[in-house]
């Protein structure tokens, strides 16, 4: 990726110097011949001017014509109008008096107007040649021919081709030493978050990405720092709760065992003894079965993380089953059930009734249990800031602080042999919480004035009319 990197920015530049520089040559070139061209036209009419309206070329006319030329490389040659040369600058040439063919005089002398010729002369160099008709009484008498060889101007330019060869090569090499340090810049950040990723994906969770370089870039490491921990966190949980329910199973099934066992050892067993036994091997398969379900519950939650099953729920209509439901149990306990529903007249709420249902029971099924005989449980219904707010109040032992954020998780309890023995799991509360989360609500307990517990269940109230609307 570097190198790729690398060769895309120097072919980049590679391209734009070449191309630039092919342009500037292009123009180069054409206004040196352009000037030189005007230079040569400039003096072919001096001498053709020299030259108009005369029959013979007098030695003064050729000081004036050598004169025109004075410091110049330029080659002129005077023809009559049978193209036959009466003068030329070039004192070593025994020209004069022959016939001179030039492309540009015989053009000149045929159509009678000045030409212009660029041709190659010997080894190769360059000559611009120009040639201009000397006028005899409105009628081509000759012309003037003038010669120069640009080999000055092609060599400037070859020059400047040089230069700019050298210039994009040195540009070339810089652009790849810096593009070579600015990926390197780009892709050892990348290089390490595929690193991280690779030893994340390992489960290796103790790499972290380097959180450096561009506000980008540290967004991506924190990122991908944030969702190793996260999964670190998730693995760890799943650890806990793999060995959590193997730890709630051994207890019951070692309990089975032990009535089995006793059963098998027992030689001629009392009916009446077979039948305690039996009774409690029945509670402990029981117990199991209330195990299995309340983790069936949960695995169901965790795998829907939204509401799948929304329906038009009468929320005081609820409440008041779970209280009616719930009514033997507190009746057995000589607990009074009050409730404050009346006040609050809800319009049928959107939510899935049995997850609802389940965690206002688990709360008030609390309540109950673990309120001493005698003592009372009053449930509440309020709406605040668009949240439907159910309360259950109980004068129990109430929660010590150090307790409330623990008693949610799974598998919690406060007296954990005391509770087992009891029947509870410790998965009612981390049901409730689900059950309420899924919802976008919360779920809280406080003390009660009365030194018991206050759980405290938020919903947004999201009636029918809105989800329809
Ligand atoms: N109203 C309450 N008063 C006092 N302690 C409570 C109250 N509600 C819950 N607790 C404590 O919180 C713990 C967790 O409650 P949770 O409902 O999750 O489990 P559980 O009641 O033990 O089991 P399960 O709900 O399966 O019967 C309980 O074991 C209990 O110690
Ligand atoms: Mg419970």
């Amino acid at each position: 990726m570097r190198f790729s990197l690398m060769a895309t920015y120097v072919a980049v530049i590679l391209i734009a110097i070449t191309l630039l520089s092919v342009y500037i040559l292009g123009v180069l070139t054409e206004s040196f011949y352009s000037t030189e061209k005007v230079k040569l036209f400039a003096k072919a009419n001096i001498v053709s001017g020299l030259l108009a309206d005369t029959e013979t070329i007098t030695d003064e006319m050729k000081e004036n014509i050598a004169k025109t030329l004075y410091g110049s490389n330029m080659r002129c040659i005077v023809t009559d109008r049978d193209l036959r040369a009466v003068f030329d600058s070039n004192n070593d040439s025994d020209i004069v008096g022959k016939i001179v063919i030039r492309e540009a005089i015989n053009k000149c002398i045929a159509k009678g107007e000045e030409t212009y010729v660029k041709s190659q002369g010997v080894n190769e160099i360059n000559m611009l040649s120009v040639a201009v008709p000397i006028m005899s009484q409105v009628r081509t008498a000759g012309a003037v021919y003038i010669a120069e060889s640009i080999a000055s101007a092609d060599a400037a330019v070859g020059d400047i081709r040089r230069n700019l060869i050298i210039f994009a090569i040195i540009t070339s090499v810089l652009i790849a030493m810096l593009s070579l340090a600015l990926s390197f810049m780009t892709t050892a950040p990348i290089d390490n978050f595929i690193a991280v990723s690779k030893e994340i994906s390992k489960g290796n969770f103790n790499v972290k990405a380097k959180e450096k370089g561009t506000s980008e870039l540290v967004e991506m490491a924190k990122a991908l720092n944030y969702m190793s921990q996260e999964l670190e966190d998730f693995e760890q949980n799943r650890k806990k709760f793999v060995s959590d329910v193997s730890h709630e199973l051994k207890t019951p099934l070692a309990t089975i065992k032990l009535i089995c066992d006793s059963i098998v050892t027992t030689e001629n067993p009392e009916p009446h003894m077979v039948q305690d036994f039996l009774g409690d091997l029945s509670e402990e398969v029981d117990r199991l079965t209330r195990l299995v379900e309340r983790l069936l519950t949960l695995t169901k939650m965790d795998a829907n993380q939204t509401v799948k099953s929304a329906a038009p729920v009468d929320f005081t209509v609820m409440l008041k089953a779970v209280l009616r439901k719930l009514a033997p149990n507190a009746h057995a306990k000589n607990i009074m059930l009050y409730d404050d529903l009346k006040d609050a007249t809800l319009e049928p709420v959107m939510l899935d009734y049995d997850k609802i249902w389940e965690a206002v029971y688990n709360v008030t099924d609390n309540a109950i249990k673990y309120t001493p005989e005698g003592g009372f449980i009053r449930m509440g219904l309020g709406i605040k800031n668009q949240m439907i707010v159910v309360t259950v109040e109980d004068n129990g032992p109430g929660i010590p602080d150090s307790e409330k954020e623990h008693i949610f998780d799974r598998f919690y309890r406060l007296d954990d042999s005391r509770a087992r023995d009891t029947g509870g799991t410790g998965l009612g509360l981390a049901i409730a919480k689900e059950a309420v989360m899924l919802h976008g609500g919360e779920i809280s307990v406080k003390d009660a004035k009365n030194g018991g517990s206050v759980f405290t269940i938020t919903i947004p109230y999201i009636r029918e009319s809105a989800e329809n609307a």
